[in-house]
């Protein structure tokens, strides 16, 4: 079902369009603000995830994966609470929303040894459906955009999937996952944070 419907979303993606969008924000946004901030990438609170930057496919995608439990409110339960509560036509309103504001860089401190590491990983396991926040494929690829997204909740959200804690909505990515050796996933981290 949760596949079908993953498939289903990517082929009605359209191209990512970025322009500041707060002006015509659906009303349901107030429910969002207070973790994820006005524009999306958060509060200061490092678990939270910045959400912009990502074709509305995915985040519809992560919503529903929240909403049916496939994905674990493992630091904010409060999160799946909210979304618990979001109708379909919410969820396509927020996810239209937040695709169309930008990603700002992150000015997180980041490694520089680890970001060469990690880019080679990238490179190797992850870079086929994993691209850039700007990159023109963004809207057409498979997994979306970890460039420029929290360290923290990056680290966490791999060992989530390392521990079986979230479920993997694509095979592919778990066989890629279960190459990695220790400290790749730290090496990914930072080359992520350098973006
Ligand atoms: C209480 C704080 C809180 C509220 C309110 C909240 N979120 Fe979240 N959000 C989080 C946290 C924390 C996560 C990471 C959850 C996890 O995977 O454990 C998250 C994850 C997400 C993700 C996944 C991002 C990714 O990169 O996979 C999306 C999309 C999202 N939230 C959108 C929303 C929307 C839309 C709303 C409003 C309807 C909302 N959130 C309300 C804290 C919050
Ligand atoms: C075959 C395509 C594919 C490959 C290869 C792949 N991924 Fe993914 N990835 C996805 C898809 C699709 C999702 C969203 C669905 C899900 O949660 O399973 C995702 C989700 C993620 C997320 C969650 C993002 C968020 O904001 O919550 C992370 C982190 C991630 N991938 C990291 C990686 C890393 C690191 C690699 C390389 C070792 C990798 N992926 C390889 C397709 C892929």
């Amino acid at each position: 079902m949760r596949k079908t419907r993953l498939l289903t979303l990517l082929m009605a993606s359209t191209t990512l369009i970025v322009a500041p969008a707060f002006a015509d924000a659906p009303a349901i946004v107030a429910a969002c603000k207070s973790c994820h901030a006005e524009d999306g990438s958060g509060v200061g609170i490092h678990f939270v995830p910045v959400i912009t930057g990502i074709p509305a496919a995915h985040i519809e995608e992560a919503l529903y994966a929240y909403k049916d439990g496939a994905r674990q409110c493992g630091t904010e339960p409060a999160m799946c609470q909210t979304v618990a509560l979001l109708t379909d036509e919410n969820i396509a309103d927020l996810a239209e929303h937040y695709s169309r504001l930008r990603r700002p860089s992150l000015n997180e401190p980041y490694d520089e040894m680890l970001v060469r590491r990690g880019e080679q990983v990238h490179g190797m396991h992850c870079a086929r459906c994993h691209v850039p926040p700007d990159h023109p494929d963004v809207a057409d690829a498979l997994g979306y955009p970890l460039h420029g997204q929290h360290p923290v909740y990056l680290r966490y959200a791999l060992k989530a999937y390392l521990d079986g804690t979230r479920e993997h909505l694509l095979e592919q990515m778990k066989e890629k996952m279960d190459l990695l050796e220790d400290g790749d996933v730290e090496a990914l981290v930072n080359y992520y944070a350098s973006y």
